[in-house]
């Protein structure tokens, strides 16, 4: 299936830079997801950091996915998009009080805790609004995500989750509470993951630490394992839409799921970023002393990943005149990191050429800031 850029469209956008959302690719993602998850007790909640933009959510909970949010903004616009509370997972390292009071008005389905500090401060808000809440615990497993450090979660050197030793502690204390149910288990090691073997692991820790508290007694009705698929960003043509059937084959093969349990997935970037670009016009193209940089109008204001995590997305001249030359592609920003590629072969650029950054669906607009007082990003989504 092709999935091509409709050029003709762009150039009828009043204003750039704008990311363009390609809705058939996300609804083919969407039905590939639905298609290859569906063992027995499989529940994939759509992970919004990754993407909130209205359309994007919308399309996804009208598809009959739950959402994983991160803070109670998150959580409204969840809810606006018409997820349903009882479909709404909220995870987060540092969940201030109004989050938390927030999420129990909503009734939301799950509360993912990381620390014994949390659960203390969500019981005294649970006893104060005469309320109950059904949490899963946040465990680190220490499984290294071989991904960059910068979004790797699931070691013991990162702030993330409970660490093994102290999770006896932890457990008690939600079995003698009056307000809290313990449901479950959430892990999730890191993000962009793109080798099966990090899931292994996975799926191993989670096997002995369910052997170990089966037999004591304790039993846990979810299992969650977070996110982290990676995509394809060197070739987003030849893969428009991830693997999801491995990846979930490499779940259903390896993680022995108890009698009646659900398994939950949090994936964002698998689901939404090959239908993102970021759509931007030629400013100007400068010949340098040892290189030519094509400058255009988006910045890492609009796209922050290669100046953040050194991240490489591909890079199109839509407008494409013949020959080729090599550019350094760079925003108006005044940082020298305000590069989007190095080095990369295009067709001879002119002023005016419409560029797109490709794989920009995930972590793109929803990351945009205003620096240097510039405007957010526009949107066409079609
Ligand atoms: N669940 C939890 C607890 C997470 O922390 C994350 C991502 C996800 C699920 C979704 O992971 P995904 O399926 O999207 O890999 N801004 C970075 C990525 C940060 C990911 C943070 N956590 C980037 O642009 O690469």
């Amino acid at each position: 299936m092709d999935y091509k850029l409709p050029v003709g469209a762009f150039e009828q956008q009043p204003r750039t830079p704008f990311y363009y959302y390609d809705l058939k690719l996300l609804d083919d993602t969407l039905s590939s997801i639905r298609e290859h998850s569906a063992y027995p007790g499989y529940k994939v909640h759509y992970a919004v950091k990754a993407n909130a933009n209205p359309i994007i959510l919308k399309r996804i909970a009208d598809a009959g996915f739950g959402a994983d949010v991160v803070s109670g903004g998150e959580l409204s616009a969840a809810i606006n998009a018409g997820f349903t509370n009882d479909t709404i997972v909220y995870a987060g390292v540092g969940k201030a009080d109004w989050e938390i009071e927030l999420a129990l008005n909503k009734n939301i389905a799950c509360l993912n805790v990381e620390s014994m500090a949390e659960l203390e401060v969500i019981e005294e808000i649970c006893h104060r609004m005469g309320k109950s809440v059904c949490v899963a615990l946040r465990v680190n497993p220490n499984v290294d995500a071989h991904t960059h450090h910068y979004i790797t979660t699931g070691l013991s050197e990162n702030k993330f989750g409970i660490d093994i030793e102290k999770l006896d502690e932890i457990i008690a204390r939600c079995q003698n509470s009056d307000c809290i149910k313990l449901k479950g288990l959430h892990f999730h090691i890191g993000s962009q993951i793109t080798e099966t073997t990090p899931f292994e692991n996975l799926c191993k820790r989670i096997n002995e630490i369910q052997d170990k508290y089966n037999e004591k007694g304790i039993y846990f009705e979810t299992i969650n394992v977070g996110g982290g698929l990676g995509i394809n960003y060197d070739d987003p043509e030849a893969e428009p839409i991830p693997d999801f059937k491995s990846y979930f084959e490499t779940f259903n093969k390896h993680l022995n799921l108890r009698e009646g349990q659900e398994l939950h997935f949090e994936l964002g970037r698998s689901v939404v970023c090959q239908c993102g670009s970021l759509i931007t016009k030629v400013l100007y193209v400068k010949n340098g002393v040892v290189k030519n940089f094509v400058i255009v109008d988006a910045g890492f204001s609009d796209l922050i990943r290669p100046a953040l995590y050194q991240a490489h997305h591909k890079i199109e001249n839509l407008t494409g005149h013949g020959g080729s030359e090599k550019y350094d592609v760079v925003g108006p920003i005044c940082e020298s990191s305000d590069c989007f590629g190095e080095q990369e072969t295009l067709p001879v650029t002119h002023r005016g050429d419409l560029i797109a950054i490709r794989s920009a669906g995930a972590y793109g607009e929803i990351m945009a800031s205003q620096y240097n007082c510039r405007q957010l990003p526009d949107v066409l989504a079609k």
